[in-house]
């Protein structure tokens, strides 16, 4: 059973990297910025809801998003396990994620702030498979917003690097290097 967590700043390559490791793994991944995104997109109340923060580079209240997580775990399809991207994002949400699913492991993608700057200027996504590339803008990588979620990343969700460096489930992984040596590090410390 793997129930494994990617943690890090904005840019750090979250979605990048643990997309790859869902497909080697065969387990799904989860990412709660693309599931708002798509709410967002098909105007859902869900979507009109998350849009307020988002557009302010704030977090969704943590009541729409650990519910929002919640009803996804629960799924058949994840009764071997799941990748969680960007979730949780402060200690409430770890704690509610304790309480219905214990994440085995939790890799940190580290980068310096002013490298999460230079890749989010430059990253595009794909609205459909979610694919990100690296050529235009997402809707909230704004500076602006940026900085914001920059903010909101360190006040947060920074304290929970602690809280699973106690539970003995942290591994920090230097995210600088291409993906490609990120991933071998990160299969040494899954497989
Ligand atoms: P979310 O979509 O999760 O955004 P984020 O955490 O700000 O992180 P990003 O998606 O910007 O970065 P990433 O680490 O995935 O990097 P990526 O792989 O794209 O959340 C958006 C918003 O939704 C939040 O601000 C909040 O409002 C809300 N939200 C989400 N989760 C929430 C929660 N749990 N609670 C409350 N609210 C929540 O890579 C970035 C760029 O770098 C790309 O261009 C990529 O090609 C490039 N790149 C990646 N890796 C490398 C590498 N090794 N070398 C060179 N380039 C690389
Ligand atoms: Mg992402």
């Amino acid at each position: 059973m793997m129930r494994v967590i990617f943690l890090g700043p904005q840019g750090a390559g979250k979605g990048t990297i643990s997309s790859r490791v869902s497909a080697k793994l065969k387990i799904p991944h989860i990412s709660t910025g693309d599931l708002f995104r798509d709410a967002i997109a098909a105007q859902t109340p869900l979507g009109k809801e998350a849009k307020k923060s988002i557009d302010q580079g704030k977090l969704v209240p943590d009541l729409i998003t650990n519910a929002l997580i919640r009803e996804h775990v629960e799924k058949k399809r994840c009764k071997k396990g799941f990748i969680l991207d960007g979730y949780p994002r402060n200690i409430s949400q770890a704690k509610s994620l304790d309480s219905f699913a214990l994440p085995t492991q939790v890799i940190l993608l580290d980068i310096p702030e002013q490298v999460s700057i230079e890749r989010l200027a430059g990253r595009l996504q794909c609205k459909i498979c979610k694919r990100v590339f690296n050529i235009n803008a997402r809707e909230d990588d704004k500076p602006q917003v940026i900085k914001q979620r920059l903010a909101a990343y360190r006040a947060e969700t920074e304290p929970i690097v602690d809280y699973y460096k106690k539970q003995k489930k942290l591994h920090r992984i230097d995210a600088t290097p291409t993906v490609e040596i990120i991933l071998k590090k990160i299969f040494r410390v899954l497989c």
